[in-house]
């Protein structure tokens, strides 16, 4: 059979609690890594841990990402329990409401870069470091296809997400040299908590984002996680710095 090999390595999975980054922490344990889920909310991260099962590969830590001081803190606890970090999920993230720019509230503009990019900056600088003196690493972004299409409505979100993808690139060029992979991936629909929220308010603008998909369908999770989890693996190995696509042939 042919199965992605994560023995041995640890990751943290950022927004690890819900949808995809749940669904990425199944499939890297199903891969034999230990796996940390890091998440804002705790109700959740009660469930995903009954959810995965009791198990000493899998442990968690209540952490909202935005927060450069909870982010270090974290960051401590958990090179001390897992001794090193290889893997870096960067998944947390929030989307707005559907507003025109002219009526984005500037505390919504900074939620949103907040969490979708500058946790981004957060979490790498606290694991770079880790990752180059070893030798290996694999950065995992998600970014989303808003980011390449810019979605009207969702400036800030959009914004952040182009962001993520720059990120990406400019972090893989200045560790290419050393061991450590750094990707994105940019999502279209997936069926995950985050967009039944967003079905809910805006229910026409999610058919028309459906009927511009070739597959006619929403993306599972666990699609987005055998990806992630690849990208995450020795298996990708000569690819850095890019945005793979998950969009079931929309762009
Ligand atoms: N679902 C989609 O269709 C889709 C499309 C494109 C991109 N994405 C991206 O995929 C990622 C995962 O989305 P999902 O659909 O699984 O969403 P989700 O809402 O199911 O999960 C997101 C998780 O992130 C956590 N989170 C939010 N803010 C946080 C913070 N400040 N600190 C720590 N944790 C925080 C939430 O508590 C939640 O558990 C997000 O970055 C999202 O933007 C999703």
């Amino acid at each position: 059979m042919n199965c992605i090999d994560l023995t041995g390595r640890t990751a943290i999975i950022t927004g690890g609690a819900s949808g995809i980054g749940l669904a990425t922490a199944r499939q890297m344990l199903k891969s034999g890594a230990r796996v940390e889920l890091w998440d804002r909310d705790p109700a959740r991260l009660e469930a995903a841990t009954r959810e995965l099962g009791a198990s000493s590969d899998v442990t968690v830590q209540t952490v909202n990402v935005a927060d450069v001081a909870a982010v270090q803190a974290a960051a401590d606890m958990s090179l001390q329990r897992l001794g090193a970090v290889d893997i870096l999920v960067n998944n947390a993230g929030v989307t707005p409401g559907m507003r025109v720019v002219t009526e984005v509230a500037l505390e919504d503009w900074r939620e949103n870069i907040s969490v979708n990019l500058d946790a981004v900056f957060f979490t790498s600088r606290a694991f770079v470091p880790g990752m180059v003196a070893r030798g290996w690493g694999r950065i995992v972004n998600v970014s989303s296809l808003a980011a390449k299409e810019g979605n009207p409505f969702q400036s800030a979100y959009s914004a952040a997400k182009a962001g993520v993808i720059a990120f990406t690139k400019s972090l893989a060029k200045e560790v290419g040299t050393s061991g450590v992979l750094v990707n994105a991936v940019a999502p279209a629909l997936f069926d995950t908590p985050l967009v039944a929220w967003a079905r809910k308010e805006n229910p026409q603008a999610m058919q028309i984002a459906l009927e511009k998909i070739p597959l006619r369908r929403i993306g599972r999770p666990e699609e987005a996680a055998a990806m992630i989890t690849w990208i995450a693996s020795d298996q990708c190995s000569f690819t850095t710095g890019f945005t793979f696509e998950l969009n079931g042939g929309r762009a």
